[in-house]
């Protein structure tokens, strides 16, 4: 018997799309398209390592509330929410504690070797979308827009936070996405990598400077 009912599941997909789509002008970059990507791929991962695919799928759909809360901010940013959320689609409040500290566990920033395979199955789901060649290129820039940030805290931001685990292997837990897209990772970081050593050219800072 799963933790979490599919009504419950169904009801908070139907209400996180709800709030992506008012919201869809300032969540450029953790809008639905993200949400129901990482949701996707997060119950895919979780069927593989054998973890509580109803609760990882909730977990993906309430990941990233706290975009709609505050730009740039901290899963905890979005607790509150999350939690209403998850109370009026009938999660039981114990589920509803274990979710999000599931949502707390996979957080990029302070993820580690040793988190639960819930958490595992959430962060491959969420890293994968980072890795995509395609971020880069094409969401990136919303990234920036959505956050209020510039091209150099985020290159800062990407490469503190995601080289080590890179580097320490366990940027993916699952070692078929980790076979599968460890290029794409490898590639991602090392272009982020030369995006932060060339900011610390004064010419090329006053190129970004000159096209605003
Ligand atoms: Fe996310």
């Amino acid at each position: 018997m799963s933790t979490v009912s599919s009504e419950s599941i169904r009801w908070v997909e139907d209400e996180v799309a709800r709030m992506c789509r008012d919201l869809a002008a300032r969540l450029q970059f953790h809008g639905w398209h993200h949400v129901s990507f990482v949701r996707d791929k997060a119950v895919h991962f979780a069927r593989r390592n054998g973890s509580d695919a109803a609760l990882v799928e909730v977990a993906a759909l309430v990941h990233d509330v706290n975009y709609m809360v505050r730009r740039n901010s901290l899963p905890v940013d979005g607790r509150d929410l999350r939690l209403g959320i998850l109370r009026r689609a009938g999660v039981p409040d114990g589920v509803a504690a274990r979710v999000d500290a599931v949502v707390e566990e996979a957080e990029m920033r302070t993820r580690h070797r040793g988190i639960s395979p819930e958490a595992q199955a959430l962060s491959d789901a969420d890293t994968l979308f980072k890795a995509l060649p395609v971020t880069p290129v094409v969401l990136a820039p919303k990234y920036l827009e959505e956050n209020g940030i510039s091209l150099r805290e985020l290159a800062h931001k990407i490469v503190g936070e995601q080289a080590g685990k890179h580097d320490e292997g366990y940027y993916f837990y699952d070692p078929e996405a980790a076979a599968t897209y460890s290029r794409w990772a490898t590639a991602n970081l090392e272009l982020w990598q030369c995006i932060v050593e060339s900011l610390d050219d004064p010419t090329v800072d006053r190129l970004l400077s000159a096209v605003g």
